[in-house]
């Protein structure tokens, strides 16, 4: 497919632009087209019925009109979007929407008959859960950014899909533009995955870069990071650990094959990380990274997932450490893959929107050949799917980061170390700051320990914390080796 091809189309497209006005959509009312390249119509076109119109539903409508030609010769059929809706048609979202295609009627476009896919980016669990769960039912093919939806209710969403014989793809649900989904899915699907580590929050990896790189302070960063636009007006999800761990349930069943709520994912956020900590880490050879971390394990004898998202001190020379600003990385370690990296962007207009309409590609080929359901959405069939056990967190065991604020006093050191050893916890290296000599009593005590389970760990950081010369909470980081 050449350029001047895919100009052609796109000239195509903006010739058959509707340009009547008004908010509701009349059947038949013309529609974002994908012509041939000869301004032939080979097939039948995919009709798409797109619920929401935001920073990606935008980002579709451009991709499709601007690579018209190219997917079209991919697929073997135009893409046309015949419908969608919004919640307020009177915002402006320039003139790549057509007004006469738009609704306020979500429910009824997820089920009109002359759509064959509807493509869900407003986002949210309501009403999108309702209006995703219409479609299926009205037999409609569904192609879903939505992490939040999917993680909460991917499974029985997933479960009607399959029971109607339609397909629901989410490749932009993760990782936004990296297609780990079909990697998983399709290029793994003769491996086993031994251990899955990515950079899963735009957000976090945001923060966690400039406060490493400008030695400034999380909330210092958090309000830039807003005004630039890398956060959202409410961050909690993003720097909680929440949104990751939607991610990661997503990943975990992909990859494991096991039915995975993200209730069952410990998540820490990474506003325990201070721009102290970052000079600490990088004085033992480490930076501060917010990982998503998913390993098969075992819990009192038996098979179990090791699931966790957290903020983790990785090797400044490991792979994931290079991965900085809004970048996300999914790292999957496969038993006779060995490693392999991806990273890219992991949100945005455009990436979001390429993963979705790839899906939507892919749902076209399908529908074009009659092979719903070739490929088990979950990588996995259906009745394979186990319920498999997540370890509790207090057994992680690892290297820990820990750093202690305490008063300069003859004596402390031996006694926090005391506490430490009477939890079978013990320090490989320590860096004291501060105290005698400066301008008060109190000093900085920073340690690294040798591997100990997360158990132990606490409860000696509880008993420490009470302590009266320690001035502050103790805090603690895992050391995520061969990340
Ligand atoms: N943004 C990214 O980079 C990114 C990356 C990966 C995944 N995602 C996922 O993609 C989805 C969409 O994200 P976004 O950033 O595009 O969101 P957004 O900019 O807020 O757009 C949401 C769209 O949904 C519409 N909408 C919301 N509630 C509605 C309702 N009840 N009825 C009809 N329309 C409704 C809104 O209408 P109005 O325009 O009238 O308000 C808006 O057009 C989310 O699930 C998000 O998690 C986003």
């Amino acid at each position: 497919m050449t350029r001047a091809n895919d100009e052609l189309s796109n000239a195509a497209v903006a010739a058959e632009a509707p340009v009547a006005s008004g908010e509701s959509l009349a059947e038949g009312s013309a529609p974002i087209a994908a012509t041939t390249r000869t301004g032939a119509r080979a097939q039948a076109p995919v009709r798409v019925g797109m619920l929401g119109c935001g920073v990606v539903g935008t980002g579709i409508l451009r991709l499709l009109r601007d690579n018209a030609g190219t997917i079209e010769g991919r697929l073997g059929a135009p893409i046309e979007v015949v419908g969608i809706a919004v919640r307020d048609p009177s915002r402006l979202r320039g003139d790549i929407v057509p007004a006469g295609i738009v609704t306020t009627d979500a429910l009824a476009l997820a089920i009109r008959e002359d759509v064959d896919v509807v493509v869900e980016v407003m986002g949210g669990l309501e009403p999108a859960g309702t209006y995703v769960r219409a479609a299926i039912a009205a037999g409609k093919h569904v192609v879903t950014a939505n992490k939040a939806l999917l993680a909460e209710e991917g499974d029985a969403l997933l479960e009607s899909a399959e029971a109607r014989g339609v397909d629901l793809y989410f490749e932009a649900a993760v990782a936004g533009g990296i297609p780990v989904i079909r990697v998983l899915r399709e290029g793994l699907a003769s491996d086993r995955v031994i251990a899955l580590r990515g950079i899963v929050n735009g957000t976090s990896n945001y923060v966690l870069s400039r406060m490493q790189h400008e030695g400034l302070d999380f909330e210092v960063v958090l309000r830039a990071a807003q005004e630039a636009g890398y956060a959202e007006a409410d961050p909690f999800l993003d720097v909680s650990g929440g949104d990751a761990a939607h991610k990661l349930a997503i990943l975990a069943t992909l990859a494991y094959g096991a039915r995975v709520h993200p209730s069952q994912i410990a998540k820490e956020g990474i506003d325990v990380v201070g721009a102290v900590d970052m000079r600490y880490a990088r004085r033992f050879g480490f930076v501060i990274k917010p990982l998503a971390v998913a390993r098969p394990s075992t819990w009192a004898g038996e098979e179990a997932l090791d699931l966790r998202v957290h903020p983790a001190l990785v090797k400044e020379s490991s792979v994931l450490a290079s991965i900085g600003g809004a970048l996300n990385a999914v790292f999957i370690e496969g038993a006779m893959l060995g490693p392999c990296l991806m990273s890219g962007p992991g949100a945005g207009a455009l990436p979001t929107a390429m993963s979705v309409v790839s899906d939507i590609v892919d749902v076209g080929r399908n529908m074009l050949v009659d092979a719903h359901a070739r490929v088990p959405t979950r990588a996995f069939r259906g009745e394979s799917l186990v319920p498999m056990r997540v370890r509790p967190a207090a057994e992680h065991r690892c290297r820990w980061y820990l750093r202690f604020g305490v008063s300069d006093q003859a004596g402390v050191l031996s006694r926090i170390a005391g506490v430490l050893g009477g939890f079978d916890v013990s320090i490989e290296q320590m860096v004291q700051e501060g105290g005698r000599g400066g301008s008060d009593d109190r000093a900085t005590l920073v340690m690294l320990t040798h591997e100990a389970r997360e158990g132990d760990v606490r409860e000696a950081l509880s008993e420490i914390a009470r302590l009266a010369y320690c001035h502050e909470p103790p805090r603690a980081l895992r050391v995520e080796e061969d990340a």
